[in-house]
């Protein structure tokens, strides 16, 4: 009798922890299911003159926030951002890899830690000295590529596929970028 009751007590202590890390990852795996408007917005084209540099412009790709970046060429030689160089994309990259010479670029403008959406610091900050995006929900930091330099973010920020034609940056369609999310 009292064996039976130690494992009903073991059972819905297990069920109560699954239910825990459901709840964990459930933000993140909304963040990544396709939404309603994944059909009609499976390609974005952004005029690349219309964006400013050190401006972000935000639109939406597949109902999730996507942000579009003109840096300065010079910037990462101006400032340090100090990147966590173990926390690599899907490539086994670092975002600034793959995006530091394209004069335009997109990233998923969710954070990869809880899903919550960066604010964009074009002043740094008394922390950060540059550009950065910045996560205020548990203190995310990020490079302008989205690439981690504090906080619990696990890994760099998404990048939608893409590819520049003339002066349009195309997000939907693989190019300088295939697909790291
Ligand atoms: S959701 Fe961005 S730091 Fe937690």
């Amino acid at each position: 009798m009292e064996a039976s009751r130690r494992d009903f007590i073991n059972i819905a202590l297990g069920g109560m922890g699954a239910l825990g890390a459901l709840g964990a990852i459930y933000p993140i795996l909304k963040t990544l299911a396709p939404s309603a408007a994944s059909t009609t917005e499976a390609k974005v084209e952004i005029d690349i003159d219309s964006v400013s540099e050190l401006n972000v412009r935000v639109t939406s790709w597949k109902g999730k926030p996507l942000f579009v970046l003109k840096l300065p060429p010079d910037l990462s030689q101006k400032y340090d951002y100090k990147v966590r160089e173990n926390l690599k994309n899907s490539a086994g990259k670092l975002n600034q890899d793959l995006l530091g010479d394209k004069p335009v670029f997109a990233l998923i403008g969710v954070c990869t830690h809880l899903g919550c959406i960066p604010l964009w610091k074009p002043e740094g900050s008394d922390a950060v000295k540059a550009a950065y995006l910045h996560c205020p929900c548990h203190g995310g930091l990020y490079t302008p590529w989205g690439d981690c330099i504090g906080g619990p973010p696990p890994r760099p920020l998404f990048v939608p596929p893409q590819k520049i034609e003339g002066n349009k940056l195309i997000v939907g369609e693989p190019g300088f970028i295939e697909q790291l999310i």
